[in-house]
């Protein structure tokens, strides 16, 4: 029974789950934690995209097999880090959001970025968003809501 640490609260995932369980179908359908969005499920889209150990990872192509026991993971219901409380009052701020559905995996990449590039560039968002798509082409937005969460954080 692979136990797992999910925002912070202990899951044992019962032995009868297959190992080839995506970790995002674990996510919403046995522990209901629905922010976190099924897009294209091949990884290409980025509205699946949680933090394992605080790295952004795309929960639809991370088979349960493939996590270590014991592994932190944090979805947007858990996202409580300085960087995901500035990058969620930015967001609001400028009013990023359009249909909203890529947004949870917007905010997840956005402030796992800012957690480890205090001051990026338009280059450095463009490259760590590259993954995450939005059919509302909210990315002006997105931009500039990073830039701002990156200021307010000083
Ligand atoms: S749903 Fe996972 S990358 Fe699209
Ligand atoms: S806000 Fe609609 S897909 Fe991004």
């Amino acid at each position: 029974m692979p136990t797992l640490f999910v925002n912070q609260e202990r899951v044992d995932v019962a032995s009868n789950v297959p190992g080839d369980t995506p970790l995002l179908w674990i996510l919403r359908d046995a522990l209901s934690l629905t922010g976190t969005k099924y897009g294209c499920g091949i990884a290409v889209c980025g509205a699946c995209t949680v933090w394992i150990e605080g790295q952004p990872v795309r929960s639809c192509a991370t088979p349960l097999s493939s996590i270590k026991t014991g592994a932190e993971i944090t979805t947007i219901e858990g996202a409580r880090t300085r960087e995901a409380k500035a990058v969620q009052a930015a967001w609001e701020k400028l009013d990023v959001p359009q249909c909203g559905y890529c947004q949870s995996g917007q905010v997840m990449a956005a402030a796992a970025l800012l957690a480890r590039t205090k001051r990026p560039t338009d280059a450095d968002i463009d490259q760590a968003m590259a993954g995450n798509l939005c059919r509302c082409a909210t990315y002006p937005r997105i931009r500039a809501a990073i830039h701002e969460a990156a200021k307010s954080l000083g």
